[in-house]
């Protein structure tokens, strides 16, 4: 192979390696002498020699070059040595002789996700998943769409990652790149984003932003009506089309009817609104024309009348239905399947969140300015509004941990009981004790619950300061962004090892002062501009660190997920008591109480950068290193620190 040819081979993915061929004349061996030499390296394989399993295969194809197996079992000898870019083309070549085999697809995909391939490693999936559809192959494929941005689709990966958002193969928002990735494909997606964001603030005529279909042109993408009934829309481009299309909506409302189909897509557009909280930008003569709408609908309905069903949409995409006077006379009349959906999210959902808040217990007084002014907080804005859970999640403790007694588990700030629903839905047999300062949380948690039928979680009110008087016990402890809103962080923190059983485990998430630079300068904006914790302030706040500069800080926020909810960008930009943390302070705590660090949950890209960095095994639990890998690449942590941590027993 001449270097033009290496260099095209070097394009076409991780692998530069080529694979060796016989010479043209070499006479491949009769079958069963090729089963022979396969079954021999195959013994050597299997028994862990693999330098000589290596050896056999290599040996079998320049006998037989297109010898399926001997590539496929050469390729997988390679990867467990380590030798990825050599494994590659092998796997390939497994793969492509024996294209039916869903086997050879997963070796593959295994190949390019542990080369940093996701991108290659969720098509040679979705093969397997095509030929032979398993649980395991679905978790996988999710894992791959978590880390993809998707440039190409004839359509199939569009359809599994459909299928992934509707059955919960993984949490919506961790498909979310993947799908907006997907959605902008779509021509004609495409070309709405390129005109709203050329005409931003602006909003533009219908006809101008869709051609003549009108809105109806955004709702033949099944991914995206899939999406807006999910999770909020976390894209920047595709916010500005549906903040046009909310506009569109309330300006065609005076030509009344709507068809079918597009009512349905009126409706999902304020599913989505409902979603992020109403956190789309509204210009002064729009909020006044949709308070309007709404102050005819009040009429209407006090006046016993009935109301149309597109202004119904209308009106949910600006204001929750529950906000309607006499809003549960909407309940008593019929409505297409749409509307029925939008009055059980808008309507009957937040009653049955009334009704729960009477049934949740107290377990301890909530006392302190600081304390009370986050619970009220929250219970304005419950973080975060989810509708649809991942698959059953799985704490490091019970990989380790065999006891005969249910495990006892606290959830200290459980909010509204995402990772608590996904735990206890592993965890059948565990008693969970989930407690947060938000009855509002608290009452959005157990409605939740209920819904996957769970009765293994306890929700109560307590304050994590007042937790040692409860007079408990548990195995796991998990309090996830909750710590740096205490007065006293460490002391909030100190509370909880003094709950944890000797041998137990605990995950906290705390926020990283490097990790949060550009919050601090948001912050610092907003409290020069005098932004208030308000809907309309924020929403003016989310308007000026969009317009910033690319490249900046402030504008680095539109990259994170919480930017694109009220909840969610309330609790990144205005909390009312935000600590951060460094890695020397957490290892000075841990010290102090006697908690081991286990490592950090983080996703495999940076595990991997950290292992290049520093390749010694015993590196994973040292912070002193992990501060060195911050200090360099101090976005590592923008999330938040996820630390692992044993108690001894
Ligand atoms: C950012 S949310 C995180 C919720 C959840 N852990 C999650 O990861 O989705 C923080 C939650 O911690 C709760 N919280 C804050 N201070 C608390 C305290 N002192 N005691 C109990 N809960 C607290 C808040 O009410 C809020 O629901």
């Amino acid at each position: 192979m001449n270097r033009k040819q290496r260099r095209a081979a070097g394009r076409r993915g991780p692998a530069s390696v080529t694979i060796a061929r016989a010479p043209a004349t070499a006479m491949a061996p009769p079958p069963q002498a090729l089963a022979e030499l396969f079954g021999a390296a195959l013994a050597q394989h299997k028994a862990g020699v693999l330098p000589e399993a290596e050896r056999r295969y290599r040996h079998i194809l320049s006998l037989a070059p297109n010898h399926a197996e001997s590539h496929g079992m050469l390729g997988i000898a390679l990867l467990a040595q380590g030798k990825i870019n050599e494994a590659i083309p092998h796997l390939e070549r497994g793969a492509a002789l024996k294209p039916d085999l869903p086997g050879a697809h997963d070796d593959l995909a295994k190949a390019y996700m542990t080369a940093g391939r996701p991108e290659l490693a969720i098509v040679a999936t979705a093969r397997a998943l095509e030929l032979d559809e398993t649980e395991r192959r679905r978790t996988f494929f999710a894992h791959c769409a978590k880390l993809v941005l998707l440039d190409r689709d004839d359509g199939r990966l569009g359809n599994l990652v459909l299928r992934a958002l509707t059955e919960g193969w993984a949490r919506p928002r961790e498909l979310s790149r993947a799908c907006i990735s997907l959605i902008k494909l779509d021509r004609t997606v495409n070309a709405c984003i390129v005109r709203a964001n050329a005409a931003w603030p602006r909003r533009l005529p219908t006809n101008e932003l869709f051609g003549p279909e009108g809105i109806t042109a955004l709702s033949h993408n099944r991914l995206l009506r899939r999406l807006l009934e999910t999770d909020p829309v976390t894209d920047l481009g595709l916010e500005h089309v549906l903040t046009n299309t909310r506009y569109a909506m309330l300006i065609g409302a005076a030509d009344g009817a709507v068809n079918e189909g597009l009512l349905d897509f009126y409706c999902t557009v304020a599913r989505q609104c409902f979603i992020n909280e109403y956190v789309f930008g509204l210009t002064e003569s729009e909020a006044e024309r949709a308070g309007q709408l709404r102050a005819m609908l009040n009429t209407a309905l006090a006046a016993g009348e009935r109301v149309s069903a597109p202004s119904l949409a209308i009106v949910a995409s600006y204001f929750p239905l529950n906000s309607l006077t006499n809003a549960r006379a909407l309940l008593d009349q019929p409505w297409p399947q749409c509307v029925d959906a939008l009055l059980g999210q808008q309507i009957k959902e937040p009653s049955q969140e009334r009704e729960i808040a009477a049934t949740i217990s107290i377990l301890t007084p909530v006392e302190g300015d600081v304390s009370r002014a986050v619970r009220a907080q929250y219970e304005e804005n419950p973080y975060p509004r989810w509708v649809k859970a991942g698959p059953p999640g799985q704490p490091p403790i019970l990989n380790h941990r065999q006891t005969e007694r249910p495990l006892d588990v606290l959830i200290a700030g459980c909010g509204t009981g995402l990772s608590t629903t996904e735990f206890a839905r592993h965890a059948h047999g565990a008693r969970i004790l989930a407690i947060d300062l938000s009855l509002a949380s608290l009452s959005y948690a157990k409605r939740m619950a209920q819904n996957f039928g769970l009765t293994n979680i306890e929700f109560a009110q307590a304050d994590i300061m007042k937790l040692g008087s409860i007079g408990r016990d548990f195995d796991f402890i998990d309090s996830s962004g909750v710590l740096h809103h205490l007065d006293d962080p460490w002391a909030g923190w100190r509370v909880l090892p003094s709950l944890l059983r000797p041998g137990g485990a605990m995950e906290v998430g705390l926020y990283s002062e490097r990790g949060r630079r550009n919050v601090v300068a948001a912050r610092a904006m907003i409290a020069q501009r005098g932004y208030r914790p308000i809907s309309e302030d924020i929403r003016r706040c989310r308007e000026d660190i969009a317009a910033a500069e690319d490249g900046s800080l402030l504008k680095s926020l539109t990259r994170s997920d919480d930017f694109f909810s009220m909840s969610e960008c309330r609790d990144l930009l205005f909390h009312s008591q935000e600590h951060r943390l460094t890695l020397p302070d957490i290892k000075t705590f841990l010290a102090d109480n006697r908690l081991q660090f286990a490592g950090f949950v983080l996703p495999p890209a940076i595990l991997r950068r950290f292992a290049i960095r520093f390749p010694e095994p015993a590196a994973v639990t040292d912070l002193d290193r992990w501060n060195t890998f911050e200090a360099e690449a101090p976005d590592t942590f923008a999330g938040m620190y996820q630390l692992s941590l044993h108690k001894p027993a």
